[in-house]
């Protein structure tokens, strides 16, 4: 795979544009950063970018969810690794941001705001649409580089991920470039079985993904907690009430089929962790009812999932199994961590949630590879080109169309 990365320009005195997914767990009560492994990791890139004006833009949250906040705290955050001031800038493609950015000096950084507050970076576009939205246009001509290194939100076609690409010079930076480079050498040597170990609750991106990685013989074991794991309890008929999600019906169903399909595939939690008035108290899953809160898998369900690790070749895990950053309910997340950093298999712990749980556990140095990117890394484990590694290519052939 043929890309461009910094060490390709010399950026001293350019403007550079640089996509960051500094997209991060947010408390859904104090609306602060809960895990800053993603922004810590920008620093990196920040700091190869030496010389440079440095205008930094990134998404956060989905609208309408708790974590779909402003960008503010993200600025503080990102100071303290960056080791200089970074600037905070209310406003994405409007003419406050535009005059802020044509009155930079060089070694400044400015993060705008979260870019989902322009409608247009909710949708995905075409590439050629893309480079026509307004986001584009309004600050293309700002910048003399466009760094993509945003490798968790590689499988999007928003504007700001793909538009950008079209119309400027373009490279990945430290973290994409470091990344996809980790991953073509791992997959060169990975033994099967695959055991592939998902949590956490954007469930309908991962169904589609998951049927392809079984085609492609890259899941012979799929091991589920998390919301997704209650979306196959669900259609087992072992969780009996509606779990109350968006789409349920759809996800309820497209999971009996998977199930249908490939029966011998799926293991679900056979005990769960219920929040009794913050204390935790494990059930068997079929004593469930519609009151109870799930919040963790339970003991049962880990000495299951720990043979399976144990018999693996190579094991992805994504998403956390429950409310790990709740006293209580951080038993299933952290031991299902150790249990595949202790196992002899090819291990890649992908998600911002899980890189950062697997440091507060000091496990990051027992595994094979750590990624910040979850969706994106199922997609690219299914063998499908990742847009934004398609741009990338694009640019470094000269085919994109601009240029
Ligand atoms: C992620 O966390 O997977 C990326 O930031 C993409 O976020 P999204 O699924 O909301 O597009």
């Amino acid at each position: 795979m043929k890309i461009r990365t910094l060490d390709d320009f010399d950026v001293k005195g350019k403007t550079v544009l640089l996509r960051v997914d500094m997209n991060v767990p947010i408390d859904p009560d104090t609306k602060q950063i809960t895990g800053n492994k993603r922004i810590e990791e920008v620093a990196i890139t920040t700091k190869a970018l030496d010389g440079a004006k440095i205008v930094i833009i990134s998404h956060q949250g989905r609208v309408g969810r708790d974590d779909f906040v402003g960008m503010e705290n993200h600025a503080k955050e990102l100071e303290k690794f960056c080791g200089k001031k970074v600037k905070y800038v209310s406003d994405v493609i409007g003419t406050h941001a535009q005059n802020e950015i044509k009155n930079m000096n060089d070694n400044e950084i400015i993060l705008l705001d979260n870019l989902r507050l322009c409608a247009e970076e909710n949708y995905e576009f075409s590439l050629e649409e893309s480079a026509k939205t307004l986001m584009v246009q309004r600050l293309k001509d700002l910048f003399d580089l466009f760094v993509l290194d945003s490798f968790p939100s590689a499988h999007r076609t928003h504007p700001s991920l793909v538009g950008f690409a079209q119309v400027l010079p373009t490279c990945a930076g430290k973290l994409v470039e470091r990344e996809v480079k980790q991953l073509e050498n791992i997959l060169t040597v990975a033994k099967s079985p695959f055991v592939i170990i998902l949590g956490g609750s954007k469930v309908d991106d991962r169904l589609n993904a998951l049927k392809m990685m079984i085609k492609k013989e890259r899941a012979d074991n799929v091991l589920l907690t998390g919301l997704i794991g209650n979306v196959f309890l669900r259609a087992q008929g072992r969780i009996k009430f509606p779990l109350n999600i968006k789409n349920e019906d759809e996800l309820v169903s497209e999971a009996h089929t998977l199930i249908g399909e490939y029966p011998d595939v799926f293991s679900t939690p056979v005990d769960i962790a219920v929040n009794k008035y913050g204390e935790r108290s494990e059930i068997d899953v079929r004593d469930l009812n519609k009151d109870d809160q799930i919040f963790d898998i339970g003991q049962k369900t880990l000495d299951y999932y720990s043979k399976m690790i144990n018999g693996a070749g190579t094991i992805f895990i994504s998403g956390p199994a429950g409310f790990f950053e709740k006293e209580n309910f951080h038993f299933g997340t952290k031991s299902l961590l150790e249990s595949v950093a202790n196992s002899m298999a090819t291990s890649i712990v992908s998600g911002g949630h899980l890189t950062f749980a697997l440091k507060k556990y000091d496990l990051s140095e027992k595994v094979n590879h750590i990624s910040t990117a979850g969706g994106a890394l199922v997609r690219y484990l299914t063998g499908q080109k990742l847009p934004m590694i398609k741009c990338l290519e694009d640019a470094a052939n000269g085919n994109n169309s601009k240029v």
